[in-house]
């Protein structure tokens, strides 16, 4: 990575990373800590997001990071996460939304309420967090916004109708903004990672032998490995940067 971005090349930039706490999001998290950025993360145990904090700070050698406990299927809450963002360090340049919910739970056994709960963590959650950052920052700033979501809606998988019918509607939300909010010099942009070790997701896969996840699973895979969180970091590293500001493009045509 030090070889391929400039060093803090992110100072002076502030990131929210929801679900920052753990998984994909702690590396990206870590990530953008290590090339100087400030960073707030969040979800909904403190005694989590307090823990992370201090192993951000230590590994990252950057003190910039924050936590703030938000349950995202809560407007009000994520509204004041993000004015937590902009009294404390006055600015946000990026948004993460990296926040899910997941259980592996067949179709006919799954209720309406679980997948509610999913809908409302992901998708919800998703748009709450674009809706707040834009409306209390980036509509007259900019910035990027990069939404998580997974290949799961693409290729179908077992247990798993409830998260990939969530992401698919992320996955939607992203192209819409991407063409909406682009004139506005707001790059909304997606991440769709595959099966990465370690995560919780697909641990409980893994174990579940119905899922078609099992022993076998890397021997299907082209580079017979799952992915981890030191592949997914880097993208969020360059969608934040300048390589990637499309906006200039809009601006010549627009
Ligand atoms: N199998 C089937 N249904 C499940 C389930 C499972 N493993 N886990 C939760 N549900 C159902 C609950 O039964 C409930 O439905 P009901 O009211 O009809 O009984 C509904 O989902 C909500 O669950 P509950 O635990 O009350 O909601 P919550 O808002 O506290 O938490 C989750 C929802 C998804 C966050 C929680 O299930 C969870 O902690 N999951 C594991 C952690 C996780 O998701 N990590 C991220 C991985 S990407």
């Amino acid at each position: 990575m030090n070889k391929t971005f400039q060093q803090n090349f992110l100072a002076n930039q502030v990131a929210i990373v929801t679900g920052g706490a753990t998984g994909i999001c702690y590396g990206i998290s870590l990530a953008y800590l290590k090339y100087g950025c400030k960073v707030l993360i969040t979800s909904r145990k403190e005694e989590v997001l307090k823990q992370s904090c201090t192993t951000l700070a230590q590994e990252s050698g950057n003190q910039n990071v924050a936590y703030f406990p938000c349950d995202v299927r809560k407007f009000e809450q994520v509204e004041a996460m993000v004015q937590f963002a902009l009294d404390k360090w006055g600015r946000i340049d990026i948004l993460v939304n990296g926040a899910a919910g997941n259980f592996l739970v067949p179709f006919e056994m799954m209720s309406v309420n679980a997948f509610r709960s999913v809908m409302e963590i992901d998708t919800f959650g998703t748009f709450h967090c674009c809706k707040a950052v834009v409306g209390k920052w980036m509509s007259k700033n900019g910035g990027v916004i990069i939404n998580i979501s997974t290949t799961l809606p693409h290729c179908g998988v077992a247990l798993q109708s409830h998260a990939g019918t969530a992401k698919a509607g992320i996955d939607a939300l992203t192209r819409h903004l991407a063409v909406e909010l682009g004139p506005k010099k707001i790059r909304v942009v997606g991440i769709a990672p595959g099966a990465i070790e370690k995560s919780e997701g697909f641990k409980r896969l893994r174990m579940d032998d119905s899922s078609g996840f099992g022993e076998d699973f890397e021997k299907l895979l082209p580079l017979q490995r799952a992915g981890n969180n030191d592949d997914i970091a880097p993208w969020a590293l360059f969608l934040a940067s300048e390589m990637c500001k499309l906006h200039h493009w809009i601006n010549n045509y627009s």
